[in-house]
């Protein structure tokens, strides 16, 4: 019997005052599994990773996740059933330490922790030590342990990247989705991106939706791409297929003068 897959989208279609931004948009990311969302400048990527994560609700489509309807749940929502995005720089609180930063993602979670934390007593305060060493072997999985008693302030683009990923991590999601994660990215630390994304799934059996533009993170990562054209499915399969399909080559180079 095969698996169901643990994200199903189906027939995705919105408009931003007339301008079709997804057009019966369909793709499916089985469990442990990591896809890759590619596609030209505006073709809607962005935009569909929104209405997976609940920032924005579809004019029509149905998404699944775990074979539940999710189709305009709110971001929080989506979140605590197991689907989370990474969030930019700007989230991060610059002040407080990488440990600190880690703590605080994962009170997020827990709707008595606030609680809990001004009282001093209750689930969290017990949960604490517990929730350090959580913390703290998350910053290993990112390779940032040495830095976890600096602030978030003093890290590079690239290693916030790394820490927003930690921060995702905390609150033990299914399904992570990232946009365009190697973006401005320096090149060994694309390579150490890619190795962490592939130690992720393979030690704590987590899901990606990838958009991204660099080709050598996608064939490093994926197992399957899913690839978008001015708001609809132009093509999908594994991404060595992808790589040599005249229809994807063409999008991303042109349309040639004869056709
Ligand atoms: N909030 C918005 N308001 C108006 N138009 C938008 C909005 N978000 C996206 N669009 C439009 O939808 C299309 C797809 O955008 P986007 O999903 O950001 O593409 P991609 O991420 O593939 O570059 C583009 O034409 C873009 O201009
Ligand atoms: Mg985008």
């Amino acid at each position: 019997m095969a698996a169901s897959p643990i994200i199903d989208v189906s027939g995705l279609s919105i408009s931003f005052r007339g301008v079709k931004a997804l057009q019966d948009v369909s793709f499916a990311l089985n469990s442990g599994e990591i896809v890759g969302l590619i596609g030209p400048n505006g073709s809607g990527k962005t935009t569909a990773l929104n209405c997976l994560s609940g920032f924005l609700k579809p004019d029509a489509g149905v998404i699944r996740f775990k074979g539940e309807d999710i189709t305009g749940q709110s971001p929080a929502e989506v979140a605590n059933r197991g689907l989370m995005r990474t969030f930019q720089v700007t989230k991060l609180a610059r002040r407080m330490t990488l440990i600190e930063n880690l703590l605080l993602a994962a009170q997020k979670a827990d709707d008595e922790s606030l609680f809990a934390t001004i009282f001093g007593r209750g689930t969290f305060a017990r949960r604490q030590p517990r929730l350090l060493e959580r913390a703290r072997e998350l910053l290993e999985t990112v390779k940032l342990s040495h830095l976890e008693n600096d602030y978030a302030g003093v890290l590079s683009g690239g290693q916030q990247r790394l820490l927003s990923i930690a921060l995702v991590l905390i609150r033990d999601p299914d399904v992570i989705l990232l946009d365009e994660p190697a973006a401005g990215v320096h090149p060994d630390l694309v390579v150490e991106f890619i190795a962490m994304v592939n130690r992720i799934r393979e030690e704590r059996g987590k899901s990606f939706l990838i958009i991204e533009h660099n080709m050598h993170f996608i064939s490093s990562v994926c197992d399957n791409v899913v690839v978008l054209d001015a708001g609809t499915n132009l093509a999908s399969g594994p991404p060595n297929v992808i790589h040599n399909d005249p229809r994807v080559l063409e999008v991303y180079l042109g349309t040639p003068q004869d056709a």
